[in-house]
């Protein structure tokens, strides 16, 4: 089992090896996952996969505060982060108090928030009172309707430098490492040459530190859903729906359970 990350392993990871997170929204899967990858994010995309929503909006703190829980609970050596759900930190004081809830009642290592210039004050506040912040920039599913939509940043000149403009500001307010999420990958790759925490891409090629998939989209889960930048490592939904067609099969056929199966 490998040593369980801290700020200052992830950090000398830049430069030196690829960081690896996954999502978790359980113990169950958190289990799995923990000390294969380095970092699981407790992500609200679980307000899609897990609740069936179409967007993350509606997550609160107190569901991703369960989440979290859960998942601390299976993992015990990756490095975990609670995702801070919309109108949590909308201030600097709202997000220190709320930040500060995910460390007084889950056992989660950072927390992650999403924006960049914007957000750049309210980052810096929770890091100088004690809280590890990993960014989120470019695409931010959080501002899904604000936006109109889901866009890959990156594709005109404004778009790009914003994106920059955001990745600098996250690294000097201080926050410990950033997702960068679906934007072209030659602006993936200036970012990650210019700051010195590692870049975590999601949708955002090849040249950066490392990468972060939604646990439900790589494992082949979440049918309704399959973005171009997701590699399906395993064919869950199909594997899962096979297995329970079997068992309602055998069952009906009166096949299960066998003589092995009673006590
Ligand atoms: O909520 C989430 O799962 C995320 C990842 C897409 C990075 O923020």
């Amino acid at each position: 089992m490998k040593r369980k990350e801290t700020i200052t392993t992830i950090k000398k990871a830049k430069g030196n090896r690829k960081l690896v997170m996954i999502t978790a929204y359980d113990a169950l899967f958190a289990k799995l996952f923990d000390g294969i990858v380095d970092l699981i994010l407790v992500g609200d995309s679980l307000n899609m996969s897990f609740r069936g929503k179409n967007d993350t909006l509606s997550a609160t703190l107190d569901i991703m505060i369960y989440h979290t829980q859960a998942v601390c609970q299976g993992a015990k050596n990756s490095f975990i982060i609670g995702d801070m759900p919309f109108g949590t930190y909308t201030n600097k004081e709202e997000a220190l108090k709320n930040a500060t809830r995910f460390y007084q009642e889950t056992n989660a290592d950072a927390v992650k928030i999403e924006g960049g210039i914007e957000k750049a004050e309210t980052i810096k506040y929770l890091v100088d009172n004690g809280i590890a912040v990993m960014g989120h920039i470019g695409l931010m599913p959080q501002s899904f309707r604000g936006e109109g939509g889901y866009f890959v940043k990156g594709k005109t000149e404004e778009t790009r430098q914003k994106v920059l403009n955001d990745a600098f500001a996250v690294e000097n307010a201080g926050a410990f490492a950033v997702v960068i999420e679906g934007v072209k990958e030659d602006l993936a790759r200036e970012i990650a040459e210019k700051i010195s925490i590692p870049v975590i891409g999601i949708g955002a090629g090849r040249y950066v530190d490392g990468q972060v998939l939604v646990w439900s989209d790589m494992l082949g889960f979440f049918e309704d859903f399959k973005p171009k930048f997701v590699k399906q490592y395993l064919q869950g939904a199909k594997l899962t729906k096979n297995a329970v067609q079997q068992f309602a099969d055998e069952v009906r056929n009166g096949l299960f359970p066998e003589t092995k199966n009673i006590y």
